[in-house]
């Protein structure tokens, strides 16, 4: 996992015209090259449907390399030396004539190809048979996808299904891209390589833990999808449940990619059902209406641009989840994540639980058990809250909570921070699997979360309104008040 040199590889990437493609991956491949992390000989062919000149093609593409990356990491030498790696075909992806194309673009080489499917799931096994009966892959072919893989169990097992006819497990590269950010992988090594907290996670230490993520946007240009899913597909489904997996699973027996995807497995095996009775209390749906982010009015969900205005779409979820095992009985997690809240922001909270005898004054009782707090972005960190005791001969042994604070921008200040795509397509052309999501994996999880949206169906009841710009619907903190406990704000 140490090994830094770039492997000289192929990328055939379909949809390359497409939003993800330009704001993302070539963005994510342009910043490789400028660290020199695309080996020689590495080549790229963009494909899409519209006929366009390969010219034509680079020219957009440096356009929008010089919009995504920003002036401060744009050199338009590096760029030049991207472009002059990337070919274009045009291509109707279920056209399988049209892949001879593809094929003669390969030619003969060895050396691995990787194709990424940045399109409609439908099209991952149209793509992939299509590509095999050309000739264009091999065992060592990987492929990469994208969420969402399906929209239930059954409709992500026929999605996987399709490419399992062509691909092994072992080929395929599921993509969560909250798995590439730095802060999500520092969650691996803040729990298997501090024993400190490896002795402390788990049921005798931890009362309760919180997961955040919290979007200031909307939907803006998304309706038609997002309404289809609902933010209980969209997020939780995946970012929130590996994020959940990583808080919660037993350590692996060594950093491979099968020993940490078999631990998760095991969390996602554990999550307890929701049963009927137990919704009101352990689950919230949202949707917002208009009001104010930042100071700036904002228009509710059933006002965007394409809404339908009966729609019933959640576009905030909070859940309390317990999971059935000996590490976590008893420790309830409680999740939330929503569109329109007040800002950007997504963190992680293990609250400890207080010492086992209290001997200091009894009118500071109240005051703050230990908590570690992750910050995943923005401002990327860990604060640990401890008590300490005031300073001054006349505090006797009064306490204040202070924090032990690590902000990642400011201890690795020479270091960027990459973003998830780039990590991502490096572990790719490295034939690492540890931060994609296996099959089960995927499977587990909408069983999981099947249940709940099962429920929500039979319920028949509407989500909650909340306005734009607040912390979602009142409810959503009637979940965690009930037991005793309140959303962590940082004072
Ligand atoms: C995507 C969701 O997977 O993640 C989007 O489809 C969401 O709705 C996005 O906005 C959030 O990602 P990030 O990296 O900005 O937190």
């Amino acid at each position: 996992m140490s090994d830094n040199h770039p492997t000289r590889c192929d990328l055939m990437l379909f949809g390359a015209l497409g939003d993800l493609a330009q704001r993302k991956l070539f963005p994510a491949l342009y910043q490789l090259e400028r660290a020199n992390l695309l080996a020689p000989g590495s080549r790229i062919l963009a494909v899409a449907r519209p006929a366009q000149e390969p010219d034509a093609v680079r020219r957009q593409l440096q356009e929008s390399l010089r919009r995504h990356v920003g002036p401060a990491e744009f050199d338009a030498a590096v760029a030049d030396a991207f472009l002059a790696r990337v070919a274009y075909q045009s291509l109707d992806f279920r056209d399988a004539e049209g892949y001879a194309s593809l094929r003669e673009w390969r030619g003969d080489e060895s050396h691995p190809l990787i194709v990424y499917m940045a399109t409609p799931p439908s099209m991952y096994g149209v793509i992939g048979r299509h590509l095999k009966q050309a000739g264009c892959c091999d065992p060592h072919t990987r492929v990469v996808v994208e969420k969402p893989i399906g929209h239930d169990l059954a409709s992500s097992r026929a999605i996987n299904d399709a490419l399992g006819e062509v691909f092994d497990e072992s080929q395929l590269f599921r993509i969560d891209h909250y798995l590439g950010k730095e802060t999500v992988q520092n969650l691996i090594a803040l729990r298997f390589a501090n024993n400190l907290f490896a002795s402390q996670w788990n049921q005798d230490h931890i009362s309760h833990v919180e997961i955040t993520v919290a979007e200031s946007v909307g939907i803006e240009g998304r309706w038609g999808y997002f309404d289809q899913a609902g933010q209980i597909r969209d997020m939780v489904q995946n970012h929130l449940l590996q994020l959940l997996c990583l808080i919660a699973m037993d350590p692996p027996a060594d950093l491979s990619a099968d020993s940490l995807r078999d631990e998760k497995v095991k969390v996602l095996k554990a999550l307890k059902p929701i049963t009927p009775d137990r919704m009101e209390s352990h689950v919230v749906r949202g949707q917002y209406t208009a009001g104010t982010i930042q100071g700036r009015p904002v228009p509710g969900y059933l006002e965007e641009e394409g809404a339908n205005r009966g729609s019933g779409t959640e576009t905030f979820v909070a859940l309390k989840v317990e999971i059935d095992n000996w590490r976590w009985s008893g420790v309830p997690f409680y999740i939330r994540t929503g569109k329109r809240l007040p800002e950007k922001l997504s963190q992680i909270i293990i609250h400890f639980k207080p010492a086992p005898h209290y001997i200091f004054d009894p009118d500071q009782r109240h005051l703050a058990n230990n908590k570690l707090v992750i910050r995943l972005q923005p401002d990327e960190g860990m604060s640990l809250k401890i008590l300490v005791k005031e300073q001054g001969l006349d505090k006797g042994m009064r306490l204040r909570p202070r924090p032990l604070e690590l902000t990642f921008s400011e201890t690795f200040e020479a270091e960027r921070i990459p973003d998830a795509y780039e990590r991502l397509l490096w572990e790719v052309m490295k034939g690492n699997q540890y931060l994609f999501v296996r099959r089960d994996e995927v499977e587990y999880a909408w069983r999981w979360i099947d249940q709940v949206i099962r429920h929500w169906r039979d319920a028949g009841e509407p989500p909650k309104r909340y306005p734009a710009g607040s912390w979602g619907p009142v409810a959503s903190i009637a979940l965690i008040t009930r037991d005793g406990r309140s959303w962590y704000e940082d004072a």
